[in-house]
């Protein structure tokens, strides 16, 4: 009885792939990378499936491992600014700026690509977009890979294609442990800071044009340039998130509008009552944890087979602007 009760336990432990980061799993992920395989890692702002940008083959596992259409371009994740020129070229003095202001941290910078930059990276675009991610183990990660040589890791959101971002390892291991092989790991980084995807801003023109918003909003951008910004205006030259109409949706429909009946998941501030028979999915103080907790909040009505989420979205500027984005995509499934 006794032999039987290991034998489970030792069963279920080695079910799960996800790793506690040491120093020294943190080196054997550097070496993985660098042998070709996936390593799913935590940022600041939702965990990435990273791959060596440098390695077609294991790319291309990540458009299969992600269910991701194939001219769909990566984000290259670097540790520090210095390492941008590998990357990057003609950089504008703004983009410069603005690394220097918010690197590392939850920004993307769209730029005109060096030969580094290859097709399978760029989606066959002549421009590659640019992040260091503000997460110490993302940070470490970073460095060993380069250490090892290696000069970025390409890294989508670790879910797939079309679904909600994962926030934590166990969500990763959730949605892509049936696609990954023997020697990818997940590296569990506790739950995501911010919670929402980094900005992304094309800076290949004279103003900064926002694809993406996120927590570096559009005042603190406009700020650190200096010049005005084109907010959120995606051109159809352009391939980037969010022209998809699946984006960041979990099975549950959502609405933004109109009364829960009982049974139906709800999403607020906490400043709002919870409607009567509802199930209350979230309940942030502020905007910052309305970021933070709301791709925890959707998985959770999946898991509880919540058929329909009613949202009282948050109002204004700022990181209201990053939430709404996502809120809008994930509705208008
Ligand atoms: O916060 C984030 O940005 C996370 C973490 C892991 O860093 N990454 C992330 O990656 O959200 P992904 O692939 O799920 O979304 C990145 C978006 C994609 O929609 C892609 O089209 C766009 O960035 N993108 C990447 N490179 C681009 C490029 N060269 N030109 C235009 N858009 C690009
Ligand atoms: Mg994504």
């Amino acid at each position: 009885m006794w032999r039987i009760f290991l034998y489970f336990g030792a069963t279920i432990t080695d079910m799960s792939i996800i790793s506690e980061c040491t120093a020294s799993v943190l080196k054997d992920a550097a070496s993985a990378l660098k042998a070709g395989h996936l390593v799913a890692f935590p940022t600041e702002t939702v965990y990435g499936l990273g791959v060596d940008a440098q390695n077609e083959a294991a790319v291309a596992r990540i458009y299969k491992v992600k269910g991701r259409p194939k001219d769909h371009p990566l984000i290259v994740h670097i540790s520090s600014i210095q390492n941008l020129d590998k990357w990057a070229r003609q950089a504008p003095e703004y983009a410069t700026n603005l690394a220097a202001r918010f690197w590392p941290g939850p920004l993307t910078l769209i730029l005109p690509k060096t030969d580094i930059a290859k097709d399978f990276i760029t989606g066959g675009q002549g421009c590659v977009g640019i992040r260091v991610p503000d997460q110490s183990i993302a940070q470490a990660l970073l460095k060993e890979f380069e250490n090892r040589g290696g000069f970025g890791v390409a890294a989508p959101s670790a879910n797939r294609f079309g679904k909600v971002s994962p926030t934590s390892a166990k969500d990763v291991e959730d949605e892509l442990a049936e696609y990954l092989g023997d020697k990818d790991l997940i590296l569990n980084g506790g739950i995501c800071q911010v919670g929402l995807e980094s900005t992304i801003i094309d800076c290949r023109s004279e103003r900064p044009n926002i694809l993406r918003p996120g927590a570096i909003t559009k005042n603190m951008i406009e700020e650190t340039a200096g010049i005005e910004v084109v907010a959120y205006s995606v051109n159809d030259q352009i391939k980037v998130s969010g022209v998809f109409k699946t984006h960041y949706a979990p099975k549950a429909s959502i609405f933004l509008a109109g009364n829960p009946d009982k049974g139906d998941g709800f999403i607020a501030l906490a400043k709002y009552n919870t409607p009567e028979g509802t199930i209350r999915l979230a309940a942030p103080k502020d905007h910052t944890q309305y970021a933070q907790q709301l791709y925890q909040a959707l998985r959770l009505a999946d898991q509880k087979m919540i058929k329909k989420i009613y949202v009282i979205p948050p109002y204004g500027e700022g990181l209201a602007i990053a939430i709404n984005d996502r809120l809008n995509k994930a509705a208008s499934k």
